[in-house]
């Protein structure tokens, strides 16, 4: 199916965007002399489709309020077939930013293009890839990342990955990475402030102006559209992040901080510090507008500039049956910008991206008296499932029937979710839209690409021996270890799972990030004791710098903490210990004492609990990296390329050595079959992962 030229101006008109058509190729007619520095954050381009893609500079001027630059798209690197030219308006009011979509190219193809002001002051040349016709039936290849944390990281993973995308075969090459979120981090630490945190040193990011943010302990935190800007451009000046969006097409989705740590809707939320945000959610939207070129529709109606609309901070009460708040100022900032979108990539990938922040329902494990249950310091902070799973379904919970009191072992309070709606993570709008997607997808894989998680992570502590506790956990039940993402979310998770299976949808896939870890498996609605029923596969990809909870138990976990064992098994030879965290969440409690005895693997895996994570084939709570999804006709391939904990940058052009390269494949199933993962170790150790 190919859009007509009509089609395509109602296209760019739904996102402000004016027309560059391309034509017939030509020489260029600009006097382009590269000024990188006059371009400090690059070029980018962003959702490509079979014709058409965004191309994105900032070039800042010292006078004036607008300039107009020139961008042109070659079949060349040389500029010698130009098919496209257009003019890219930059202004104060975009920060200087600018994004065009050019259209009318040939699918499935690679295009270089670059910006020239009208004294030839010219940007760095970038490629960009346009998606494959939607018959197209050869393979696609993308890349998935997240949590890039240049404060307190290097992003090497990026060096790796264009390393190995220049030397792939044609048809092996990445078409686009999907970036799942964390893009920036909104809580900027100050390396005079802090030199370190955990195995990291505090890198110069970005300063947050006088008087627009706030402090929580080390973090400063943006409360204005020059706040989030500056962290923007602090991130693009990372040399191996400017090369990754010179050489790729970007799609990207935000997670939470882009706008607030422990934000949802138009709350701030970070740490002890709480305020309505009506106005920091409208200046962060803005600066991912800004600096993320992306087919979305800003307020002002125009790809030009944002356009934010007014609103006042006022407290966020009164919610509907959906967990949205009705009040005025935060709707209009919620709405600002919707980045749910879908993309059609050649016959085998519909892409559906959501937005699990912007819509959420509040936190509904924070209620003060759950802490009177038990003491959860005692069990480091694992919760029951059973009682989470009543928080999450609120009033839904029990077929209608919550129970009305919640209960541990002999405590027992007040269910405080009983009249509540269930959990959404989604919000009642998107969540509909998600399940329309998904019934309406025709390619042979859809992929429901989300910031954050739908793998359960949980553990079987009725399994811990005596005294590690002051008080056995009550036999039966597991403790869930997770929040905020649909692995603890099972009443969304089941609604989507339920239409995946009843609408016999085969190929569904999950990708997301957030954890900061490696994760394949199977999206299961349920887990044993629950009817265990896998509907598609789920990955997670590991960070690609931000720090991983196997760095944060290196430093947090006491060393006489009883429980220790199911985190980290100490070596004696003095190397660092290993993660059996990993094989906590996959195997149980007994696998982690016995390994952390006799650290042999196959023993331990011998004792592993069949019925705590039937649902996981792969986790790795320490990696670093990327991965990689190729699809076909009848199979899916997810590759987990992991690299050291990326402390410092490396300069080599490879961007450092790799600890390991995973493959999980699955061939394409029928309707009513199970997807079936095969895992298989390309390259180095996954250690305590498998
Ligand atoms: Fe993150």
């Amino acid at each position: 199916m190919s859009l007509t030229r009509r089609d395509f101006i109602q296209a760019a008109a739904s996102i402000g965007a004016s027309l560059a058509l391309g034509g017939t190729a030509c020489r260029s007619r600009t006097s382009w002399r590269e000024r990188r520095d006059l371009y400090p954050e690059g070029v980018a381009s962003g959702d490509p489709d079979s014709q058409s893609v965004i191309l994105w500079t900032r070039r800042p001027f010292a006078r004036g309020d607008k300039h107009v630059l020139t961008v042109e798209v070659a079949e060349d690197e040389d500029f010698k077939r130009v098919i496209a030219h257009a003019a890219a308006p930059v202004s104060a009011a975009s920060d200087w930013t600018t994004r065009v979509l050019v259209a009318g190219l040939p699918p499935a193809r690679v295009y270089w293009y670059r910006f020239t002001d009208a004294d030839g002051n010219g940007s760095r040349i970038g490629r960009t890839i346009t998606a494959p016709a939607a018959d197209d039936p050869r393979s696609v290849t993308f890349a998935f990342v997240s949590c890039q944390a240049c404060n307190e990281g290097a992003l090497n993973a990026y060096r790796r990955m264009i390393f190995e995308d220049e030397r792939a075969a044609p048809g092996d090459q990445l078409g686009f990475v999907l970036h799942l979120g964390d893009f920036i981090y909104e809580v900027v630490q100050y390396p005079e402030e802090a030199k370190t945190r955990l195995d990291r040193t505090i890198y110069e990011v970005a300063r947050i102006p006088e008087g627009q943010g706030h402090k929580v302990g080390n973090f400063h935190i943006p409360l204005t559209v020059d706040g989030y800007r500056a962290i923007y451009k602090g991130y693009l000046h990372d040399p191996d992040l400017q090369d990754a969006r010179a050489r790729l097409p970007f799609v990207c989705v935000w997670d939470n901080h882009e706008f607030s740590w422990q934000g949802w809707q138009s709350q701030v939320s970070a740490g002890p510090f709480e305020q309505p945000g009506q106005s920091v959610k409208i200046a962060a939207n803005q600066a991912w507008f800004e600096y993320i070129p992306a087919r979305v529709a800003p307020p002002s109606g125009s790809l030009e500039q944002f356009g934010p609309p007014a609103v006042k901070d006022v407290k966020l009460e009164k919610f509907d049956d959906n967990g949205l708040c009705l009040e005025p100022n935060n709707l209009v900032a919620i709405n600002s910008l919707k980045v749910y979108r879908a993309l059609r990539y050649g016959k085998h990938l519909d892409l559906i991206i959501t937005d699990l922040y912007s819509y959420r329902s509040p936190d509904p494990y924070s209620d003060e008296s759950l802490g009177k249950l038990g003491d959860w310091e005692d069990y480091n902070g694992m919760f029951p499932e059973d009682v989470m799973q009543a928080l999450d379904g609120g009033r839904a919970f029990n077929g209608g029937k919550p129970p009305d009191e919640l209960r541990f072992k002999d405590g027992h309070v007040p269910n405080p979710r009983k009249d509540a709606p269930p959990q959404t993570l989604l919000g009642a709008e998107q969540k509909a839209w998600l399940e329309d997607q998904l019934k309406r997808a025709t390619a042979t894989w859809k992929i429901w690409g989300n910031s954050m998680g739908a793998l359960e992570w949980r553990a079987d502590v009725e399994n811990l021996p005596p005294g590690m506790t002051k008080a056995p956990w009550p036999a039966g039940t597991f403790a869930n270890i997770g929040g905020r993402d649909h692995g603890s979310a099972w009443t969304e998770r089941g609604e989507i799972f339920d239409v995946v299976r009843e609408a016999k949808i085969t190929g569904f896939a999950i990708v997301s990030g957030d954890r900061h870890s490696f994760w394949a498996g199977y999206a299961s609605a349920q887990l044993p004791p629950g009817k265990y029923e896998p509907v598609g596969l789920s990955f997670i990809g590991a960070s690609l710098s931000s720090p991983g909870a196997a760095e944060a138990h290196e430093h947090r976990i006491k060393k006489d903490l009883p429980m220790r064992p199911l985190y980290l098994a100490d070596r004696t030879d003095g190397a660092k210990p290993e993660c059996t965290f990993n094989m906590l969440l996959k195997h149980g409690v007994r696998s982690c004492i016995e390994y952390t005895k006799t650290f042999d693997r196959e023993r331990a895996r011998a004792l592993s609990n069949p019925a705590l994570a039937p649902h996981l084939a792969f986790v790795d709570m320490g990696g670093h990296g990327y991965a990689t999804v190729r699809v076909s006709g009848d199979e899916l391939r997810t590759e987990f390329v992991c690299i050291p904990r990326p402390i410092k940058r490396i300069e080599s052009p490879d961007g450092g050595p790799l600890r390991y390269r995973t493959a999980h494949t699955a061939k394409l199933w029928r309707p009513g079959e199970r997807p079936e993962l095969t895992q298989k170790v390309l390259e180095g150790d996954p250690g305590l992962g498998i």
